[in-house]
């Protein structure tokens, strides 16, 4: 074959980020693969709506089965979100034999570990950089660049709204329904934003991120949750008149081969590297063994951003498609560790 097509589940904010993406950077992805790489359908709900990306209409449908049981797409990037059409579409895309590409934070968190079992039985990738952090390689950072050390401690600001939401309420006192809203104009928020706001998807993140550090299958009930609805602008000025800034924080610790993963809000001194982290930035800090501290840092959120996480994880796989070794890098839970349960 001489290109390679893509199945997108998904035209909204990301998945309008994956087709500019692909167009704009072509060059690069044959640089890389030695071929083009197209995106040959699209699913989507209402076929009318003018998305403002330059795409063939005929190439956009209501049936999923026209991407799933297409024998020519090779990878199926779900953007779609949701949980329950989106994982019956993903398993019927690997029982075919595709690879997985998705952003989907709230099904890999509860059903990661089933989909990366079936996906390895079925020697198909299933990646999903862009379900934390948006733009930022942590998950490819953790899973490679620090395959080789015994990670004690994940901290970090994972949530971009949370963040937007805060910092323009503290810097420029902006009231707490216009800087949400302005987060949701801007794409950052989830469609039910309640999930930002009440700190889920912060854990969500966290618990696949303790997954992959810590070799444990963290589930999302392990994850001790606080958001930020119930904080007042005048806490955060209080704080800030004290030095210190407020940001809600993910943790995940393993000590003594006990875990412990929690979201809350927390103060951070205002000299503290997170606290510099503003809008809809993301930042995350690993401790290791032997690199000691490592930070990962930028965009959390947003269409481009978090475009190229999803198309760096389809670049990934259609090369371990071309080596035949789809399905075999990543390992699954290998140690039995004690997770603390969340305080109540
Ligand atoms: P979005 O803007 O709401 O777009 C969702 C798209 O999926 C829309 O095009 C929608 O079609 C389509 N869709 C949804 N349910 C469908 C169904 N049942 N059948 C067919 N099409 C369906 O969402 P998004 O912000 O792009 O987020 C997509 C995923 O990426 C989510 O899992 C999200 O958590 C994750 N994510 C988002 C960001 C971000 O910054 N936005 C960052 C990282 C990860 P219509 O347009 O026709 O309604
Ligand atoms: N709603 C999410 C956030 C999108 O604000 O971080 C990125 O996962």
């Amino acid at each position: 074959k001489s290109d390679v097509s893509i199945g997108l589940l998904g035209l909204g904010t990301v998945g309008c980020g994956v087709v500019k993406l692909i167009r704009q950077h072509q060059e690069e992805l044959v640089h890389q693969l030695g071929r083009e790489v197209k995106v040959k359908r699209i699913l989507v709900r209402d076929t009318e709506k003018d998305r403002g990306v330059d795409i063939d209409p005929a190439s956009v449908t209501t049936n999923p089965d026209e991407i799933l049981n297409d024998p020519e797409i090779d990878v199926v990037v779900e953007v779609m979100g949701g949980i329950d059409e989106a994982r019956r579409y993903i398993v019927k895309a690997i029982e075919n034999k595709k690879h997985v590409v998705t952003a989907n934070k709230d099904l890999i968190a509860l059903y990661g570990p089933e989909l990366q079992e079936l996906a390895w039985k079925n020697q198909c990738d299933l990646l999903y950089e862009a379900s934390v952090g948006g733009g930022i390689p942590i998950i490819r950072g953790l899973t490679d660049g620090l395959v080789s050390d015994r990670i004690q401690k994940v901290m970090g600001i994972v949530n971009g709204t949370t963040n937007f939401i805060l910092t323009k309420m503290m810097d420029e006192g902006v009231s707490y329904d216009e800087a949400l809203k302005e987060a949701q104009e801007l794409g950052f928020a989830e469609a039910d934003p309640t999930s930002d706001v009440e700190g889920l998807d912060a854990a969500r993140k966290m618990a696949i991120l303790a997954r992959l550090a810590f070799y444990t299958n963290v589930k999302l009930e392990d994850v001790e949750v606080e958001g930020i609805t119930h904080l007042s602008s005048a806490d955060l000025h209080y704080g800030k008149t004290l030095g210190y800034t407020m940001k809600l924080i993910g943790l995940a610790e393993c000590q003594d081969e006990h875990i412990e993963v929690s979201v809350q809000p927390a103060y951070i001194a205002q000299n503290h590297p997170l606290a510099s982290v503003k809008n809809e930035f993301n930042a995350v800090y690993i401790n290791g063994e032997a690199i000691g501290e490592a930070m990962f840092y930028g965009p959390g959120a947003g269409s481009m951003p978090t475009a190229t996480a999803v198309v760096s994880d389809c670049i990934a796989a259609i090369k371990n498609m071309q080596l035949g070794v789809n399905g075999r890098n990543l390992r699954g839970p290998r140690f039995e560790r004690k997770l603390m349960p969340p305080e109540q």
